[in-house]
């Protein structure tokens, strides 16, 4: 029968802080995949579903004067599992990969690390909202501050949203947090060094993608 697959797809998280070039790098890698035949679903955080999509406008423009730490980390849990278990998980069992700009590991930096709730709230909020439900590979795209200072003034301007708009203190903490997730469980990260022309950090993320390419893509 056609549409039928065997083999699970691949599950792919882009992560980094504001400005680092995530959805233009899941835009190119979605284009590469496609080009080696393989499905691909790319897909965002929060949104992804028509459900996760309205909390992400609660979320990125509060009414009134906003959430407060732990009512935020539970918008973002709950977003997550209606995009887990409406889009994610089906598209994975029909064989088609999927690249999310953002997943769980921004919650751990920006509400665990810099929003100051500790790491195990956010897993315990994943386990109950996704049953811990993680990427295969989670790619973290770091670029230096004064890069993303001069790249965020060109994109949004002084329009940044809710999140985006926190300082300079929130943001650096944000970074420090990608980064000791990531030295935590070295086996599930790849670290992308965020500098250079898109074109680098693309060809950057193929080749930490080789393993599972070699595999999929013959
Ligand atoms: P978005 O416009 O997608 O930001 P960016 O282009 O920088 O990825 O807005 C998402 C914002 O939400 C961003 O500031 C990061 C924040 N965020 C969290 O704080 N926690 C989360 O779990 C997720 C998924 C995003």
């Amino acid at each position: 029968m056609t549409g039928q697959h065997s083999q699970r797809g691949v599950f792919i998280a882009l992560e980094g802080g504001e400005g680092a070039g995530k959805s233009t790098q899941a835009r190119l890698l979605a284009e590469a995949l496609r080009e080696r035949h393989i499905e691909v679903d790319v897909t965002r955080e929060p949104g992804g579903t028509p459900g996760a999509e309205a909390i992400r406008s609660l979320l990125l423009d509060p009414p009134g004067e906003g959430w407060d730490a732990s009512a935020e980390a539970l918008l973002f849990a709950a977003a997550r599992s209606d995009h887990v278990a409406k889009r994610i998980k089906p598209a994975l069992a029909r064989g088609v990969w999927v690249i999310s700009d953002r997943f769980l590991d921004s919650s751990r930096a920006y509400q665990g690390i810099a929003g100051e709730l500790g790491d195990d709230t956010i897993r315990v909020l994943h386990e109950i909202g996704s049953d811990g439900f993680r990427p295969d590979l989670t790619l973290l795209i770091e670029v230096p501050g004064a890069d993303v200072a001069a790249r965020l003034a060109a994109r949004d301007g002084d329009q940044s949203d809710a999140i985006g708009g926190r300082n300079e203190e929130y943001h650096e903490a944000v970074a420090k947090g990608f980064r000791q997730i990531a030295a935590r469980d070295p086996d599930d990260f790849a670290i992308i060094e965020g500098a250079g022309s898109a074109e680098d950090v693309h060809a950057r993320i193929l080749n930490a993608l080789s393993p599972w390419l070699g595999a999929s893509a013959q």
